[in-house]
């Protein structure tokens, strides 16, 4: 009977007055989407699992919510409206005149990970265009999704527009394997310039081209950019990219819709769903996209029709967050740039750092202080202190702009959050650890009593890397304890100077990889206050 008085984790209730503002904004959304030709149509709230697999979802299989019907067959809560829409346009709609526009509205379900403030329950309204290749297809989806923006109440937002083949073409051009591309796509998305520096000079590619792929973000986000960069590159793909791009510029400026749009070809996305233009919208008060979309013209033939389509879906849960965290923002407040510092040691290397690049906060230097906001007026710039496993979640929700922590607990948290720079203090390694005799059990394929503070790290370490089965013990400090009291076999944690390791009779059996501090940005303030941000990374790295 606990279970009755509250909902499940990530689920919740609506107040009626909050279900009326939602009401409104769908209702106002839905509109702008039938005024320009998309006709509403729903599908069911579960489908066959195939609907959502491999190559035609983009939601991992663990982060569906998994049933079956009678005959045994499994079935899922859509955790988007995309393939499923693709099926029923598949199936229903013959002979149609081309395009065929039609949009929707219900909600998505995604098993996602507790306790981290994101809803498992949300309402989904997008609109998809099938059976349209053209440049002026993907601009009017982008002005569709600009006029959302506006409908909804935002006047301070940004739609980037990548192109997924950009990415592909620079590979190609790279010279790279699929393995390398992977590796690379994956630091490049986060930002994280430096470890995609070191890649591209371990495979010795061209250093021009590996300087521009270094400055794909930040170097070509205007029509007239992307000129020159299409002269740089032969990769046909490339050109092309830059060429589809630019004839999306150029519709949007006649329609005078480009004022909140820039290019951003370090927008990827993680699954081969998208074939050309990606576009998502960023504005204050969430800490992600608020609304997502992009070509995908290899999709629909999985559902038995082989044509291009595009298309957007906007959270409407997210989009309601984002308009209340505006809400309670006075304007004279959104002036301020906040920063995530790890208490202790980081943060005192961090201001001195800081201080180097004339930024001060003098109320912070009073270590009697209760106070958990600092601020610094002058610069517009505030500052609070927390435990290191919580910098990367005010980061993530976008309530800090900018964090300091380690890059042990960044691989912990594994959040969405860019990394854009290697501070070089705090330097450690990851290592297991414990009495010499245990370092033969690591020879074996026994199973291993781990004790640590990192358990995702550990398990992704001895599963993935090792291929070794473990039983993970998650503890909260002291982890050298464990295996001197008999709670574990090894240990997996940091060892910065060795000492506490030698005064417990302990070693290092195994070095995992190398640690040290990182400046870790929000996704969003990364591209809503972007010269700001980058002037500041550009400042800090001369001072480093
Ligand atoms: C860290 C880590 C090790 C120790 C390593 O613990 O977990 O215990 O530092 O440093 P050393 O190699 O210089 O001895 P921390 O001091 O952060 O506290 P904790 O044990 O409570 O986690």
């Amino acid at each position: 009977m606990n279970n009755i008085m509250h909902t499940p984790e990530g689920m919740r209730d609506i107040i009626p007055s909050e279900y009326e503002q939602k009401l409104n904004i769908s209702d106002k959304l839905l509109q702008v989407m039938k005024d320009s030709g998309y006709l509403l149509m729903q599908t069911p709230s579960f489908e066959y699992f195939d609907v959502f697999a491999k190559d035609t979802g983009m939601t991992p299989s663990s982060r569906l919510y998994k049933f079956y019907d009678k005959e045994g067959n499994t079935l899922v809560l859509r955790p988007d409206f995309t393939p499923p829409m693709a099926r029923a346009y598949s199936t229903l709609y013959f002979n149609e005149t081309k395009p065929v526009r039609l949009c929707y509205s219900g909600n998505t379900f995604v098993n996602g990970s507790d306790l981290n403030g994101m809803l498992k329950e949300s309402t989904q309204i997008g609109a998809e265009l099938y059976d349209d290749a053209s440049c002026e297809a993907d601009a009017a989806m982008i002005g569709l999704m600009v006029k959302c923006m506006q409908t909804a109440g935002f006047d301070d937002f940004l739609v980037s527009i990548g192109n997924a083949d950009f990415f592909r073409g620079l590979c190609e051009e790279l010279g790279i394997s699929q393995d390398d591309e992977a590796a690379l796509w994956k630091l490049i998305s986060v930002r994280n310039y430096h470890k995609a520096e070191e890649l591209l000079n371990d495979l010795k590619v061209n250093s021009e081209l590996a300087q521009l792929t270094l400055r794909i973000s930040d170097d070509y986000t205007s029509k007239e950019s992307l000129y020159e960069l299409k002269e740089k590159l032969r990769n046909e793909k490339c050109r092309n990219a830059c060429d589809r791009l630019v004839g999306i510029c150029e519709i949007l400026e006649k329609e005078g819709v480009d004022k909140n749009v820039s290019i951003d070809l370090g927008l990827l996305n993680k699954y081969d769903y998208y074939t050309g233009v990606i576009f998502r919208a960023y504005t204050y008060g969430f800490g992600d996209a608020v609304m997502k979309g992009g070509r995908y013209d290899n999709l629909v033939k999985e559902f038995g029709k082989d044509v291009p389509a595009i298309g957007f879906g906007i959270s409407l849960d997210e989009l309601l967050i984002a308009k209340g965290g505006q809400k309670h923002l006075p304007t004279s407040e959104a002036g301020y740039l906040t920063f995530a510092l790890t208490k202790g040691r980081l943060a005192d290397k961090t201001l001195a750092l800081l201080e180097k690049c004339g930024i001060t906060c003098e109320e912070m230097k009073d270590k009697d202080t209760r106070k958990l906001i600092f601020v610094n007026e002058d610069l517009k710039l505030k500052f609070f202190l927390a435990k290191g496993p919580d910098v990367p979640t005010y980061v993530e929700h976008g309530v800090a702009d900018i964090g300091v922590v380690g890059k042990d607990t960044i691989d912990e948290e594994g959040r969405k959050i860019l990394e854009v720079l290697d501070l070089g203090f705090g330097k450690c390694r990851m290592c297991v650890c414990g009495p010499k005799e245990a370092g033969q059990l690591l020879t074996t394929r026994d199973l291993i009593r781990i004790a640590t503070k990192y358990p995702k790290i550990a398990k992704r370490y001895f599963n993935d890397v090792r291929h070794q089965s473990v039983d993970i013990i998650k503890l909260n400090g002291s982890i050298e304890l464990a295996p001197i009291v008999g709670l574990s076999d090894c240990i997996v944690d940091i060892v910065e100077t060795g000492s506490t390791l030698r005064e417990n009779g302990l070693d290092v059996l195994e070095e995992i990889y190398g640690l040290s501090a990182r400046m870790v940005v929000n996704p969003v303030s990364m591209r809503m206050q972007s010269k700001r941000i980058n002037s500041l990374i550009a400042k800090v790295k001369e001072a480093l």
